[in-house]
């Protein structure tokens, strides 16, 4: 059964209509790459399956279980649930500056341990106990232990969007997105995301990337998403795609 399954999927802003129909599925620990030209509609379909944006049409399942379908009401407990079976990865990292790299890792699992255990002030100094140390974990995955006390204006690029996978990696995602995870790094900061993105395929993450780097985008993925315009104009294995481009339009893309 898909982990993930998008179906009709369609958002407009005003008039624009941005996505017209996206259709496509993910089986756990499977990773989709989606390309396309800027416009095509791929931060809007990352931000829509991670309901910061509400698609106006479509449906959104996982494990077979329908989390969103346009025309029902969606209640803020309903809608907290859906977010956290998705991680985000931004473009531009947005961690926050006043807190430490440790504390931007802590932040949101502290929240929902406080939101949890309300009064219980023991189960509560528990909890945070345990996600320190899911933490220091995380930031040894990415490999910046030594940088658990600094704070973000004092990290590289590079090191900064290590920090953000560990933080969207500490509320265990069932899905992981990264919009465009390298296009604000100097390029010899890219390989060390690209790194950390290739070590979380092999331990089995889920994940959709959208991205640029075509030659990572065919080394990580099962599969690749090309977008046109608001849908998907072709689809496939990366060999598919990148060696036999079939729309005219996907060998503008490739020549560019
Ligand atoms: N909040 C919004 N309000 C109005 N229009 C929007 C909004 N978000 C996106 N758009 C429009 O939707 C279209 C698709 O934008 P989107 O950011 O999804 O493209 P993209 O494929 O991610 O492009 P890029 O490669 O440049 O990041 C664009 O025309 C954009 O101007
Ligand atoms: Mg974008």
């Amino acid at each position: 059964m898909a982990e993930l399954e998008i179906k009709n999927l369609h958002k407009k802003f005003g008039k624009t209509k941005v996505l017209k129909g996206i259709d496509f599925s993910l089986e756990k620990g499977e990773v989709v790459s989606i390309i396309g030209s800027s416009g095509s509609g791929k931060t809007t379909l990352l931000r829509c399956i991670n309901f910061l944006e509400i698609a106006d049409e479509g449906e959104i399942k996982v494990d077979g279980n329908t989390i969103f379908k346009s025309g029902e009401n969606i209640t803020s407990k309903k809608m907290q649930e859906m977010q956290l079976l998705f991680g985000m990865v931004f473009q531009n990292f947005n961690l926050f500056p006043q807190y430490t790299v440790l504390e931007n890792i802590m932040l949101a699992p502290k929240l929902h341990a406080k939101q949890k255990y309300k009064n219980d002030f023991k189960m509560k100094k528990e909890a945070v106990e345990n996600i320190r140390q899911q933490a220091l974990t995380l930031l040894e995955r990415v490999g910046l232990t030594d940088k658990k006390d600094n704070y973000p204006c004092q990290l590289s690029g590079g090191q900064q969007q290590r920090v953000a996978i560990a933080r969207a990696l500490a509320l265990n995602p069932k899905i992981l997105c990264f919009d465009e995870p390298t296009s604000a790094l100097d390029p010899e900061l890219t390989g060390e995301v690209l790194n950390v993105i290739r070590g979380l395929k092999n331990s089995d993450t889920t994940m959709i990337v959208v991205t640029h780097e075509m030659e990572f985008a065919k080394e990580v993925s099962d599969k690749i998403i090309f977008m046109a315009d608001g849908i998907i104009a072709e689809e496939g294995t990366p060999s598919q795609l990148m060696d036999n481009p079939k729309t005219e339009r996907l060998i503008n893309f490739l020549q560019k």
